[in-house]
């Protein structure tokens, strides 16, 4: 977080609405997403619908591309007040961080990705395994 980060209390947050005034909750941050409502893919009301709490399991639960992370960037316009945040962690709202300042989320890790690295100790111990008991069977 920088000098001229904005905080907002979520009383603060709970004004913006409406549809030609509207802010979003999600990771801990706070998204003016006025702009932003006649072009999202999934409708104007659906956003609407989510202001004035914390909305990152709606965000999270319609699986957003990487293009939709990287478009909440430029409606940034600060961080949810540190009370706040710890209210919402105390009620179990995920991704409420304690401290993290970025603005947009990391994008969620690929899973097969994950898989391979997992496994990829034991596919080098198999290699090594057959290659050595070829090397044997020749001699
Ligand atoms: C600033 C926040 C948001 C941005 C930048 C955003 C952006 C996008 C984008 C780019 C898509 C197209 C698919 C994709 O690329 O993932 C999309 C689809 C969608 N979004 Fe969002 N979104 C935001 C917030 C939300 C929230 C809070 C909800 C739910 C309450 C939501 C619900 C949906 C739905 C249901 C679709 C699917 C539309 C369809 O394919 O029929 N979005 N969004």
């Amino acid at each position: 977080m920088t000098a001229e980060t904005k905080v907002y209390t979520l009383e603060e947050c709970k004004k913006h609405n409406t549809e030609s005034d509207c802010w979003l909750i999600m990771f801990g941050k706070v998204y003016d997403v006025t702009k932003f409502l006649d072009d999202h893919p999934g409708g104007t009301e659906i956003m609407v619908d989510v202001t004035g709490r914390d909305a990152t399991d709606d965000f999270e639960d319609v699986v957003h591309s990487a293009t939709a992370r990287k478009q909440l960037e430029g409606l940034y316009i600060g961080e949810l007040h540190e009370d706040d945040k710890a209210k919402m962690r105390s009620a179990g709202v995920a991704n409420a961080p304690a401290g993290a300042s970025k603005a947009s989320p990391q994008a969620a890790p690929n899973p097969a990705v994950t898989f391979i690295k997992a496994i990829l100790p034991f596919l080098l111990i198999a290699v090594l395994f057959l290659y050595q008991k070829k090397g044997s069977a020749a001699a």
